[in-house]
């Protein structure tokens, strides 16, 4: 469905986006999985790579911040309250999750197996919940914002606007965007 949509849409971009959350669950998923049965110096160096990883996923905030400021905002006026009022409450825990994971990487304390075991705990329940929200704005939020919003100078207004906050580092093809006052393109949200 969103494949018709043309490059640069609101929600194409929104898709892609989850698209490359969910790689990086994969990887996230798969380091975790490794955990247990490493020694220390093994699994100091799968934290590490976790915290990176984590912080790939902390510097999705762009993405929910469009849908939260652009996105639901506008389907709130047509009428469409509760599921973007689920999907806001939803990224308040995945945010809470996300920032749970980096701290607990960033090094080992006194009782590392502990720690490894909380953290395995940790990862199943980070990547279950970004999963589940994902497939739920996959297929019955953007679908129905598709269904909602018919104008293109609605979706023309919420692109401005999306612009106006940036995009997210890990998907750089959906970086750029257009002005259209000199037809040239330009990189935002580009972290280091
Ligand atoms: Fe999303």
């Amino acid at each position: 469905m969103f494949e018709e949509l043309n490059d640069g849409h609101v929600i194409k971009t929104m898709f892609t986006e989850h698209e490359h959350i969910l790689c990086i669950l994969n990887e996230i998923q798969d380091l975790g999985e490794q955990l247990s049965d490493k020694n220390k110096s093994e699994n100091k160096n799968l934290l590490q790579q976790i915290n990176q990883l984590s912080l790939q996923l902390i510097s999705a905030e762009p993405h929910h911040q469009r849908e939260e400021d652009v996105l639901f905002p506008t389907l709130e006026t047509r009428g469409i309250i509760g599921p973007p009022q689920v999907m806001k409450q939803e990224h308040g825990l995945i945010r809470n999750l996300k920032h749970q994971l980096k701290k607990e990487t960033v090094g080992f304390g006194n009782n590392w197996k502990g720690q490894v075991n909380s953290l395995s705990y940790l990862i199943i329940e980070l990547c279950d919940t970004l999963r589940q929200h994902i497939h739920k704005e996959n297929h019955i939020l953007y679908p129905m914002a598709i269904q909602a919003i018919t104008e293109d100078s609605q979706w023309d207004k919420m692109k401005i606007k999306c612009d106006e906050i940036g995009y997210c580092c890990f998907c750089p093809n959906d970086n750029q965007i257009i002005h259209p006052e000199n037809n040239s393109k330009s990189i935002v949200g580009k972290c280091e």
